[in-house]
């Protein structure tokens, strides 16, 4: 982009008052003083600086939910050539990524965005942002086993947290469970299953906090509304 334009869309000054700056000797570009008006500055990597202070360009955010299917990996590339996420949203310009990860054999709601500071808030365990899973388990589990996964299971010599864990409905030989955790371990909700020896056949979040992912179908994705925009700069 000209440096100009760059300048006034950073909010410096008008495209003309910014060529002024320019001839004036006021703009460094990577620390060199830039004294020609046309000067194109990569605006990813170049640091542009006016009177000494460094300019920036404000981002859009971009907050985007997608019902992630079965057989895609939640990294932005995967050595081993498997299919990746964010292959599935197609048309947006912003450099997006999801935030948390789902394994490569469940599916659900995936949140990804532009925003670093929202990434940290979701990702931190301090924040205690719970999410819903629907999982699909070998067998019925009885009572104490419900009791063993929702008072914390040993993973890696440390407990889980505690977990609001239902069962949602029973059939002869695989029940539907409801899990709650706050915690986002790897294979957490699987590690749990497995130690009540109910292994998980099945796995889908439905919810992060207040975004659910109800009215979406798999493998598609939508812009979060600002209701839930609200909602997560609320948290
Ligand atoms: N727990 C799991 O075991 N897998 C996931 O993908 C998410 C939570």
């Amino acid at each position: 982009m000209r440096l100009q334009k760059y300048m006034a869309k950073c909010g410096v000054a008008s495209r003309r008052k910014s060529e002024d700056l320019i001839s004036r000797g006021l703009v460094d570009v990577n620390g060199k003083t830039i004294i020609e008006p046309g000067f194109i500055v990569d605006i990813d990597n170049d640091i542009v600086k006016v009177d000494g202070k460094t300019i920036k360009l404000e981002k859009s955010k971009v907050y985007i939910m997608l019902n992630k299917p079965i057989g895609y990996v939640t990294t932005l590339k995967d050595e081993k050539n498997r299919k990746v996420v964010i292959d599935l949203v197609e048309g947006v310009n912003e450099r997006i990524y999801p935030i948390g990860r789902l394994d490569i054999d469940t599916s659900g709601l995936l949140i990804l965005t532009n925003d670093g500071d929202l990434t940290q808030k979701l990702s931190h365990p301090r924040n205690e942002i719970v999410k819903r899973y629907i999982a699909v388990v070998e067998g019925v589990p009885n009572r104490n086993e419900l009791q063993t996964i929702r008072n914390g299971i040993n993973i890696d010599g440390k407990k889980t947290a505690p977990a609001i864990v239902k069962i949602a409905k029973r059939y002869e030989n695989e029940s539907i469970l409801d899990i709650r955790i706050h915690e986002g371990r790897n294979r957490q909700v699987k590690k749990m299953c497995d130690a009540i020896n109910h292994p998980v056949k099945k796995l889908k979040r439905v919810a992060i906090g207040e975004i659910e992912i109800s009215g979406l179908d798999i493998g598609n994705w939508r812009y979060l509304n600002q209701e839930e925009i609200d909602y997560l700069n609320r948290l």
